[in-house]
Parts: structure tokens; C-alpha cells; sequence
């Protein structure tokens, strides 16, 4: 009989404790601050006050830097908790933010509305791959200019485009990531390690691209 190669989705646990507890656990990993600096390494090659919207917004870890920039800060997710420990973490920051629930699939947002789109800690582990290509789409018509995409590489063979119902991890190679941003119409133009990933045969970077 074949195997059912279905696997758990984890975007649902991000509520009650898990939500609460969310950014003091991930702190303490090494590579949360490599993120942190690479996010802001990238922001600085940008233009100043973009309309950003973050997806998903978590505990809007990148609020400070995207406030220092001038930017409007839009932030949405699927756990309204999720959007609590946001407004507890960055008190009045938050408020300068316009943040909603919702699904990264179906964006409540008009056709290019922001400058800048930013995705971290989402496409490669949390959805499946499915809902990655209908969530790319929705990407990249919400914003006009740049995304700051976080996404799985793998550096040696053999390389894997995902099945539709597994997560992404770290499978295809260099080129076949820009192949498949290149078809929902991102065109990489930089790229930072944030982490290594099983003996470095494969890494997680933030991804710069412009829509084209
Ligand atoms: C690992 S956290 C990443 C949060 C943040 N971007 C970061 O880098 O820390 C994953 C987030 O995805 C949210 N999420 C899960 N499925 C979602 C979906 N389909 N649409 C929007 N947000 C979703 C969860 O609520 C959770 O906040």
C-alpha cells in the first residue's frame, strides 16, 4: 500500500504559552541574531520610508529596524496571540504598526500596495509546499518593488523541488529557488546566510529580490 507521505502543518501551534513564550525561547538560538543583523543589513541597501507589510508578523521581531527607516509597518498573521506578544514586546512601536489576523494564501491587502513585502521563518518550515505557491502568488501581488524572502537552499546533489504536500526545508538548489521566484515574478539581487543546515550541504537565507 503506498505511504502517506503527509505531514503535520505546524503554523497552528502558535497560540496560548507557545505564543507567549515565543521570543524568549528563540533569543537564545544563535542564528535568531544573525537574522536580526542580516535583516538589517539588507533594510540599510533600501530606499528610506517604504511601506512594508511583514507576513507573518509574529512578535514583529523587525519593527524597530523598519520604525528607524521611516517606514509604514503593516504586520499580518494567522494568531491573533501571536499579535498579542507583538503588542506586549513592543508597546508603543506596536502602535504604530496596522497589524490584522488572516492566511498568507489570501491576503486582505489591494494589488501593490506596499513597497516592500519581508517573510521570515514561514516558507520553509511552517506551510506546506502547496500553499507556498499560492502564498508566493499572493506575495507578489501585494507588493511593487522588493521582498526580503527567507528560504532553504541546498549546496550539493542531489536537489529536490518539494511534493505539494511536504514542507520546503532546504531541498532545491540555488538556481531552482530563482526558477520558481522568477515564475511568480521576483528576481533575486542579494542574499545572506542567516544559518547552516545539516553539515553545511545546505543553508537558510534572506533572500532580496525585485519584482519584475
Ligand atoms: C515561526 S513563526 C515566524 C514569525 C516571524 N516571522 C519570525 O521570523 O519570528 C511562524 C508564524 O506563522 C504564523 N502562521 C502560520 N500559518 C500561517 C498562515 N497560513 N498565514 C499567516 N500566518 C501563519 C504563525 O501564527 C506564527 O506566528
Amino acid at each position: 500500500m503506498a505511504k502517506t507521505r503527509m505531514q503535520k502543518v505546524k503554523g497552528d501551534r502558535y497560540y496560548g504559552k507557545m505564543a507567549a513564550d515565543y521570543e524568549a525561547v528563540r533569543t537564545k538560538q544563535p542564528w535568531w541574531t544573525i537574522e536580526q543583523d542580516e535583516m538589517k543589513n539588507l533594510l540599510a541597501g533600501l530606499p528610506r520610508d517604504l511601506s512594508v507589510v511583514d507576513i507573518p508578523f509574529g512578535t514583529g521581531r523587525f519593527v524597530p529596524y523598519y520604525l528607524e527607516r521611516g517606514y509604514d509597518v503593516f504586520g499580518l498573521d494567522a494568531s491573533k496571540d501571536m499579535i498579542g506578544s507583538a503588542q506586549e514586546l513592543l508597546g508603543v512601536e506596536f502602535d504604530k504598526c496596522t497589524t490584522t489576523t488572516g492566511l498568507s494564501h489570501e491576503l486582505p491587502y489591494e494589488d501593490g500596495q506596499f513597497d516592500l513585502l519581508v517573510s521570515t521563518r514561514f516558507l520553509r518550515d511552517i506551510i506546506l509546499y502547496r500553499d507556498v505557491k499560492k502564498t508566493l502568488a499572493e506575495f507578489a501581488r501585494v507588493t511593487r518593488k522588493f521582498a526580503i524572502l527567507q528560504l532553504g537552499v541546498k549546496l550539493t546533489e542531489p536537489y529536490v523541488i518539494p511534493p505539494d504536500d511536504e514542507r520546503m526545508g532546504s531541498r532545491m538548489s540555488v538556481d531552482q529557488t530563482r526558477d520558481m521566484l522568477s515564475e511568480y515574478g521576483f528576481k533575486e539581487i542579494d542574499a545572506r546566510k542567516v544559518k547552516d543546515v545539516a553539515d553545511k550541504t545546505s543553508e537558510i537565507r534572506h533572500i532580496l529580490c525585485e519584482r519584475v
